[in-house]
């Protein structure tokens, strides 16, 4: 495309509906429905998957299958799949079940980070230093991504400021010095705009941009500016984006925010850039019907109401 935005030629799509989707449904769904979404995920060409998490199972009982999920797909040597840990115990728990990537979960706000893992971010900053030293030590080849909640609002404490990420991160690439990240601002609650999404990378680039430093945006769709905030990411350093198959989710501690960006959404719209992101898109919806049809789930997506023959 003769285009004056020289957009990327590839970007990650990380597919979070097993994690950030499924937790969001009360009632407890079969696991082998969740393999199945899964193995139609993959089938659509999704090399990146959040497969779950290693939380407590009081906290949110959903995950409490996450061991037998990993299990099912053991054998599928060429995904990455990752799983979020908001403490050293999840951490283990993640790296005994065999996965090999850990999403370590921080609020870039107190009370939500209060709220979430019920501790304040210094004792979660604590428990990363833990999980950094032991992935150093025993020289795991783990991958390591940061995913830093509230970065742009927070439901308790209003807007947040790009500084106050830059604190939280600051401390963060401290501790986790030698150790090659991904970095994931994420808006929690959907409330940011493209705008607002362009500062925060464009200052945070100026001050921790690095080899060992790879950027990744999370965004939920809650005020309908996800697909159009993901494209202000990428076309401010984010090479990785997060999403959910149909839209499904809701964060259980952000009160009143709506699910991921439709996955399917996003890809229609990177392909307008001819950026690869190696997933079919007839395939891809087929994945999303299966999951908009999960007893319970809140979908939002807009290329599922589009008739088929008209998305190629
Ligand atoms: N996995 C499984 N169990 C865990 C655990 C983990 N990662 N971390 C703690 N636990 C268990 C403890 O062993 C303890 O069990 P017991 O009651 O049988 O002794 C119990 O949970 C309480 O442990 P404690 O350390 O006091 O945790 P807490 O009650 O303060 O809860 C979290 C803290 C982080 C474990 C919990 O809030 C949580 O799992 N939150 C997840 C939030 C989330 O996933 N949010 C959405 C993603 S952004
Ligand atoms: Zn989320």
């Amino acid at each position: 495309m003769n285009s004056p935005f020289h957009p990327p030629k590839t970007v990650d799509i990380v597919e979070v509906a097993p994690r950030d989707g499924f937790q969001s449904i009360h009632e407890l769904l079969p696991t082998a429905g969740k393999i199945q979404c899964v193995q139609a995920l993959i089938d659509s060409g999704i090399t990146r998957i959040e497969i779950g998490s290693f939380v407590s199972s009081k906290a949110i009982p959903q995950m409490a299958d996450i061991g037998n999920i990993v299990a099912a797909f053991s054998d599928h040597t060429g995904m990455r799949f990752s799983a979020l840990v908001p403490n050293l115990k999840g951490a283990d728990r993640a790296l005994a079940s065999g996965i090999k990537e850990l999403v370590f979960v921080v609020s870039v706000s107190e009370t939500h980070n209060q709220s979430n893992v019920r501790q304040s971010v210094d004792s979660s900053l604590d428990g990363l230093k833990t999980i950094a030293d032991r992935l150093r030590s025993e020289k795991h080849s783990v991958r390591l991504r940061l995913d830093l909640a509230t970065c742009f609002d927070c439901p308790y404490e209003g807007e947040i400021q790009w500084q106050q990420v830059d604190a939280v991160l600051g401390k963060a690439r401290n501790i986790c010095k030698g150790i090659e990240l991904e970095v994931a601002l994420c808006d929690t609650t959907g409330r940011a705009t493209p705008y607002q999404v362009a500062n925060h990378f464009t200052r945070l680039r100026e001050r921790h941009d690095s080899p060992s430093l790879k950027w990744a945006f999370h965004g939920h769709d809650t005020f309908g500016m996800g697909v159009a905030n993901a494209l202000f990411a990428v076309q401010h350093g984010a090479t990785t984006l997060d999403a959910s198959a149909a839209g499904l989710g809701g964060c259980p501690f952000a009160p009143g925010a709506t699910g991921n960006t439709a996955t399917e959404d996003l890809i229609y719209a990177l392909q307008g850039g001819h950026i690869q992101t190696g997933v079919n898109l007839p395939l891809f919806l087929v994945a999303a019907d299966a999951i908009a049809t999960l007893p319970g789930g809140q979908t939002a997506s807009h290329l599922r109401s589009v008739p088929r023959e008209r998305v190629n």
